[in-house]
């Protein structure tokens, strides 16, 4: 079916169009980076004011693009998310569906990290999602591996505090580095050395939560760690120190071996045909040729999606549109309800 979706959960607007197969045939993503930079962090009433100005544009450049003839369904994310943010995108959705007479799929936005490492952008079908793949979903609000099982993602496991994004954000505005910080942090770390400073993992001593992920000690032992060295924030963030780029090296390290470390446990408990990392962070250099290593060593197809896939977007919202249609889940356009918080 070919499908029209909407993403504006966060900080993104986003619109796509997808073939019949999950070819991607536009994704266009406006950033609102630049709005929130000067608080350091998403202010949720400006998100929302913003998806209102921007989303009418981008779709007046698919229709530009002659991409919104033969639609066959509308996909949009209905939580989790800011509300406000949410509910331009739902009432939009739900208006062109309605209008158009077309059928309305209304997708988690997690579902839709967990469908983008099977997705590409040079416009080929997308590929099927085994049942077993094992896939690591890490953003600026979650952190969770996830079962794929008869058609749906299963939670293995959570974070306790900070999504591992989220800390990544921390750690960069207390050095003065901007938001959002993965990115520019994942880009010092590269001068730097890994083993300059070391930070023990947590313990977590629930027997139903050992192999949980827990950040929010990290994030403080690194803060303060840049506070005693005279670098939270940096006088001159533009050109680091060496220790700067030490800390952020040491700190990148452990956030990724502290990710990867329940891998092992997994593929022994369930043998996964295929591993897979999406979200934000899954944009990160480490953490991309880490999990491209194990694959290696261990002989295990590994997924991660191009970069454009791995911050939000729309297609991913698109093919998981186009997975629970075709399961026979739709959505009624006229009582669509965004919800903030995750949904299990
Ligand atoms: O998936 P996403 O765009 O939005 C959410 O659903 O949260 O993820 C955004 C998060 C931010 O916390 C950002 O700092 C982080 O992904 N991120 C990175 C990198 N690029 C983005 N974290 C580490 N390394 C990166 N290269
Ligand atoms: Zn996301």
């Amino acid at each position: 079916m070919k499908t029209l979706a909407i993403e504006t959960s966060c900080d993104e607007t986003s619109v796509a169009v997808l073939g019949p197969q999950g070819e991607v045939l536009a994704n266009l993503v406006s950033s609102q980076v630049a709005v929130h930079a000067p608080y350091l962090g998403v202010v949720p009433e400006l998100a929302a004011r913003h998806h209102v100005e921007v989303l009418p544009r981008l779709m007046g450049a698919l229709e530009q693009q002659g991409l919104l003839g033969d639609l066959e369904l509308v996909a949009v994310t209905q939580g989790p998310g800011l509300i406000g943010s949410l509910l331009v995108g739902t009432c939009y959705a739900s208006a062109f569906a309605y209008a158009r007479n077309l059928p309305l799929s209304a997708v988690d936005h997690l579902e839709g990290h967990l469908v983008s490492p099977f997705m590409n952008l040079e416009g080929r079908p997308a590929e099927a999602i085994p049942d077993g793949a094992l896939t690591l979903v890490v953003s600026g609000g979650h952190s969770s591996y996830f079962l794929f099982s008869q058609g749906r993602g299963v939670p293995l496991n959570r974070t306790r505090d900070d999504a591992a994004g989220e800390v990544f954000d921390k750690v960069a505005a207390a050095l003065g580095l901007g938001y959002p910080g993965g990115p520019v942090v994942d880009r010092l770390a590269e001068n730097g050395d890994p083993s300059a400073f070391r930070f023990s993992p947590p313990r977590i001593k629930d027997p139903h939560g050992e192999l949980d992920f827990s950040f929010s000690g990290l994030k403080s032992a690194v803060i303060r760690k840049a506070q005693e060295l005279g670098l939270a924030p940096l006088s001159d963030p533009q050109n680091p120190p060496r220790e700067a780029l030490d800390l952020l090296a040491s700190f990148r390290a452990a956030v990724v071996s502290w990710l990867l470390a329940p891998l092992e446990v997994f593929c022994q408990r369930y043998q996964p045909p295929v591993v897979a990392a999406a979200g934000g962070v899954a944009a990160n250099r480490l953490l991309r040729s880490e999990l491209q290593r194990w694959g290696e060593a261990s002989g295990v197809r590994v997924r991660i999606p191009p970069l454009a896939l791995t911050t939000d977007n729309a297609a991913m919202i698109g093919r998981a549109g186009q997975l629970r249609a075709a399961a026979g889940l739709l959505a009624d356009p006229l009582g669509l309800e965004p919800y903030a918080r995750v949904s299990w």
